[in-house]
């Protein structure tokens, strides 16, 4: 099965790579190149050869179906494509539309001269997984645009139009027309005017600064890569470029190329790349599910969540009927998204009538007759079964036949929400988090009886808004938030025995490299979410609540930032935590009162036990079919709880220490004398373990 086409226009050879979607550079493309280019170079006839793709995409680089599989290392490889290109006697022209990334770019480096449209994406985004272009990358582009262009290009992974690279050796001619053409009019040019042969490896960088330059460079990418190896090894491949010979420097860059394949930071983000694409899938859902259409939402709720999700619709062009249940709070409401809006207009995010076109797309109301019409409704009230109950009984009788009735519930069962409408079979629940304007995290909640095509429709409009959507089922808090539940209670079980609230924060975030620690975290939220359901659930049991420290901070009015004081205290206006000696005073008293004597926590047990604790609960998520796969499990996390990329996520990460290692320490922790029963390692991860099986 061949993946080129192979034509004739004139003395010229067009080939096209067509491997659709985005020629992604497989065992199959890679043999037509060669075997193309070997017909044109054996026809006396050929005098030129045009290398091109389709409008949507050049090459999009790697297949990433072959990603793990023998296939990957079959020749001919990828450099042995690009060298044998550059090696052609008569000339190559690489004709550049759409997508031109990665491998995909490197292969155009091989010709010896470019033409591309003047929007073609062009990128090097091999450091978003950790690793550098492999492929003569960082040897060729410098050579072509010089030593800063072609770092900034690599080091970010961003992707530029072409026509910013007008005027550079590394496009020839840029059009707004038929690249395809424009490409075989070059090529005929060409070989009328006997153009030299423009090859990238026989250029030099010339860089009077070029030392300066990579030390610069060197410097401020280790002050931005908190330590993870790539960005660095990318400035160092890079700077090989201006120091060695073309060969040399490709053998280094291969060197470097296969030792960051073998890092965690490198394996966590190819972990993620294919977690995403994995995430869209729902094993029982098919692909070709009839969507039901949404062209106007109902949100219900103008507070925290449901001004921020209102935002989402907006963005995306979808009006958006906001209700509230007083003037006052639906003013507010729209005074926030307002704020929101002017605020990205004053960086330069937004223009002044886009914020008008998108303010234009609220209708807001005080009464339910407006939500007739509407195709998809997320109610944002407050979190209470009762409350929640009469907005779905009044949804039920207003919303017209097929509407689709979300809850952004955080904990409360969806399955018993759908019963207080005659059509559960409408009712999910669609979970933002906060700003949810900007976490790209959408957990979708399966009800028992939610229709298929309502779960298919809910998250192809999580990806029109831009979300990572991970489906759910039903349980108290769903995947991020049950997980949640565990790692909290660590990080207190950590402060009980010893520890203070900013070595626990500082260890995740240092050692692991969260965002932000447990401590802060809560600050952020708000104390006194966790305090209500502690209360809740101490009533729902019918039992006695006994105040943790967590619950004595909120006694004493310390409900985190927003009240000036939580774990930490806060200056006015200002974010910066600042450590505590009444914190520290009711932590002793605690302690005094629960016959602890404190001892030393290291920061390695920190990380141990607040990320197994996060792993040990995945672990019974996954059992119980709550979340289909671990890396929907990973992805929750990155997305929706600041968990580094380079960690893969909890589960992920999980797999990279060992399973049996954490099966031992989990057994540790839970021979402590009181220790809680949910130490106990969860059985399918005793399972995993015992097998030498991994999660991913
Ligand atoms: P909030 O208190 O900021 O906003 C709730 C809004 O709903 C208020 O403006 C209130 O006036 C309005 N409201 C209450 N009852 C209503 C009714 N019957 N009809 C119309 N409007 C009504 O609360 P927040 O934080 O926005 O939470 C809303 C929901 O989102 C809750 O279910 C919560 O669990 C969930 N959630 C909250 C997150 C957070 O970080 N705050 C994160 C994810 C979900």
């Amino acid at each position: 099965m061949s993946s080129t086409r192979y034509e004739l226009r004139g003395h010229t050879a067009v080939i096209t790579l067509d491997n659709p979607p985005i020629n992604g550079l497989g065992l199959a493309l890679r043999t037509g190149i060669i075997d193309s280019l070997d017909q044109a170079l054996a026809d006396p006839a050929v005098k030129a050869i045009v290398l091109t793709g389709t409008a949507r995409a050049f090459s999009g680089g790697a297949d990433v179906k072959e990603f793990g599989t023998p296939k990957a290392g079959m020749e001919p490889r990828l450099p042995v494509v690009i060298s044998a290109l550059e090696n052609s006697p008569k000339p190559v022209v690489a004709a550049i539309a759409g997508v031109c990334m990665g491998g995909g770019l490197e292969l155009a480096l091989g010709a010896h001269f470019r033409v591309a449209k003047r929007d073609a994406q062009i990128a090097l985004p091999e450091v978003k997984l950790g690793l550098i272009p492999g492929a003569g990358g960082t040897q060729r582009l410098p050579r072509l645009v010089g030593l800063e262009a072609a770092m900034n290009l690599i080091v970010s992974g961003a992707i530029v139009k072409a026509q910013q690279f007008e005027g550079t050796a590394l496009f020839d001619a840029l059009t707004d027309g038929d690249v395809v053409e424009a490409g075989v009019a070059f090529a005929e040019q060409a070989v009328a005017e006997g153009k030299p042969l423009k090859r990238a490896r026989d250029l030099k960088v010339k860089d009077p600064q070029a030392e300066a330059w990579l030390q610069f460079a060197r410097n401020t990418v280790a002050a931005t890569a908190k330590g993870w190896p790539a960005p660095l090894k990318c400035v160092e491949a890079v700077a090989l470029s201006a120091s060695k010979s073309f060969d040399e420097g490709l053998r280094l860059e291969r060197d470097i190329f296969l030792g960051l394949m073998a890092t965690t930071e490198s394996r966590a983000l190819r972990h993620v790349f294919t977690a995403e694409r994995a995430a869209a899938k729902i094993p029982d859902v098919a692909d070709d599910t009839p969507l039901r259409t949404i062209t106007k939402v109902g949100v219900i709720g103008a507070g925290t969540m449901g001004g921020g999700i209102t935002m989402n619709f907006l963005n995306a062009g979808i009006p958006v009927v906001l209700l509230e249940m007083k003037q006052e709070a639906l003013d507010r409401g729209i005074a926030t998204i307002r704020k929101n809006y002017e605020n990205s207009m004053k960086k330069g995010k937004l223009k002044a009538e886009q914020v008008e076109q998108r303010m234009a797309l609220i209708t807001p109301t005080l009464g339910y007759e407006g939500l007739a019409d509407v195709d998809l409704v997320i109610e944002a009230v407050f979190e209470e079964m009762g409350v929640k109950e009469k907005v779905f009984r009044t949804l039920d009788e207003v919303c017209k036949p097929g509407a689709i009735l979300a809850s952004n519930t955080s904990y409360l069962n969806v399955d018993k929400i759908a019963q207080f409408t005659q059509r559960p079979q409408d009712v999910i629940g669609l979970h933002f988090f906060s700003p949810a304007n900007v976490m790209r995290l959408l957990e979708v909640v399966r009800g028992k009886e939610t229709a298929k095509d309502v779960l298919a429709t809910s998250m192809a409009l999580a990806k029109k808004i831009k979300k990572v959507a991970i489906v759910s089922g039903v349980c108290d808090g769903f995947i991020g938030n049950r997980m949640l539940a565990r790692y909290g209670a660590a990080a207190q079980g950590l402060v009980n025995a010893g520890a203070l609230p900013q070595q626990v924060d500082k260890a995740l975030q240092s050692v692991y490299g969260l965002a932000m620690g447990p401590f802060r975290m809560g600050d952020l939220a708000g104390l006194d979410i966790g305090w209500a359901t502690r209360k809740r659930k101490a009533a729902e049991a019918g039992v006695e609540m006994t105040p943790i420290v967590a619950d004595k901070l909120c006694e004493a009015g310390r409900y985190g930032q927003k009240t000036g004081a939580g774990w930490y205290r806060y200056e006015a206006g200002k974010r910066d935590p600042i450590p505590d000696p009444v914190t520290e005073a009711l932590i002793t008293e605690y302690r005094a009162a629960n016959g602890i004597t404190p001892r030393k926590v290291s920061d390695d047990e920190i990380v141990e036990r607040c990320i197994y604790a996060l792993v040990n609960e995945g672990a019974r998520i996954l059992e119980e079919g709550i979340a289909a796969r671990a890396s929907d499990i990973d992805l929750v996390y990155l997305n929706g709880y600041g968990h580094p990329a380079q960690r893969g996520g909890p589960m992920l990460f999980a797999d990279t220490v060992g399973l049996a290692n954490v099966v031992r320490a989990l057994k540790r922790f839970a021979a402590e004398p009181g220790a809680d029963p949910s130490w106990q390692p969860a059985p399918l991860l005793a399972k995993l373990a015992a097998e030498g099986k991994t999660f991913n």
